[in-house]
């Protein structure tokens, strides 16, 4: 059983100099070796960042560097899939962001990749390990909350992203449902069988100019019978706002205190809180967890969850969301199975 785990991370934009802080000191049992950027300047700012590990231009030498065990992905979404089928076949475990990628045909290629290697492979749906999601998933499991019936799952982003970022975003659903479509799932621990969903472009044009949606409502109902409601919108307009309602026979859980500061300020004027401004504030401790617990089991041989599974279903339910709402009817999400 190996006992440290060389890893290399490959992207050092948004999401990867964060990881590289992370894989740099916060993770015991690991070592940051190199960090991969095609910008030199990405990769050299975040090698210094974390106090000079070597970093290169080229993640492919990354992947067929023989001394590295693991390779994190944290690069543009197109290219997750060349890089993971690449890793794989090198022999190395495998951690790359969502999604693997915007369609399911690429999605598929890439995890028979992993598959035919045998390579541990976690998707990073991190939510999976924010303190609060992991302890309901905890006692839902104990049995704590009797017979999950329904889950209210909603997410708005602070403001919309650019119109560079939606134009090659693959859609709402594809895009920011799909970290939504994971947690009902994986909390219900259930398979969907009918998915419904209702889009409209509310927030601005350039939705409308791009075939896209801003604000949704999805509603699943599960193989238990159970039920979920997830609401998103690319707009809140006072933070981020990501709150889940659990409920039970014998209880219910409602997740997601949204101060950034732990405070509530009382006056004549009211009560008054700031609030947490986006994901990288919100899910800070996920985003450690996820990686801790990738080492983890690598190092105990286990294989990391989420899994291949796992990043394909919440694809799969992206996929029935969108022929629901183009049929304006339900649709068996199996149905691209
Ligand atoms: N789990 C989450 O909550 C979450 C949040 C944000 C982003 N993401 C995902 O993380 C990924 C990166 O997002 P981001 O916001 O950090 O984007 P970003 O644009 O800030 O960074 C992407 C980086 O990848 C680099 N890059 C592009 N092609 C490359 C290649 N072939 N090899 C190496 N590096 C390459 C770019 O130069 C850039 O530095 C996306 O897939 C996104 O979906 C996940």
């Amino acid at each position: 059983m190996a006992t440290r785990q060389r890893i290399g991370l490959i992207g050092a934009g948004r999401i990867g100099r964060g990881h590289a802080r992370t894989l740099a000191g916060r993770v015991p049992d690991a070592e940051l070796v190199c960090i991969a950027d095609v910008s030199a300047d990405a990769a050299r700012a975040a090698a210094e960042s974390v106090g000079g590990v070597p970093w290169s231009t080229d993640p492919l030498a990354l992947i067929a560097d023989p001394t590295i065990d693991a390779v994190v992905i944290a690069a543009s979404t197109a290219t997750h899939a060349p890089l993971i089928a690449a890793a794989a076949e090198a022999g190395k475990a495998i951690f790359c962001e969502k999604p693997v990628a915007l369609d399911l045909e690429t999605t598929d290629a890439a995890l028979a990749a992993v598959e035919r290697a045998g390579a541990p492979f976690q998707i990073g749906f991190q939510r999976r390990y924010d303190p609060a999601y992991a302890r309901a998933k905890d006692l839902i499991a104990s049995g704590a909350l009797g017979r999950i019936e329904h889950i209210r799952d909603t997410m708005r982003d602070p403001a919309p992203p650019s119109r560079a970022y939606l134009e090659i975003s693959g859609g709402l659903f594809r895009d920011m449902t799909i970290h939504n479509f994971d947690c009902v799932r994986w909390l219900m621990g259930a398979d969907p069988v009918e998915v419904f969903a209702l889009g409209a472009a509310l927030t601005d044009p350039v939705f409308a100019e791009l075939g896209d949606i801003d604000t949704s409502i999805v509603t699943i109902r599960f193989a238990n019978d159970a039920l979920a409601v997830i609401d998103n919108s690319r707009r809140s307009g006072f933070g981020y706002d990501v709150r889940t309602e659990i409920f039970g026979s014998a209880g219910a859980l409602l997740i997601g205190q949204q101060a950034e500061t732990p405070m509530l300020r009382l006056d004549a004027g009211g009560v008054r809180s700031d609030h947490v401004r986006f994901f990288l504030e919100r899910f800070a401790v996920a985003y450690e967890e996820e990686l801790r617990a990738f080492v983890r089991a690598l190092i105990e041989g286990r294989s990391p969850e989420p899994g291949p599974a796992d990043a394909r279903a919440a694809l799969q339910l992206a996929y029935a969301a969108e022929a629901a709402r183009a049929a304006n009817a339900p649709v068996d999400p199996r149905r691209w199975g």
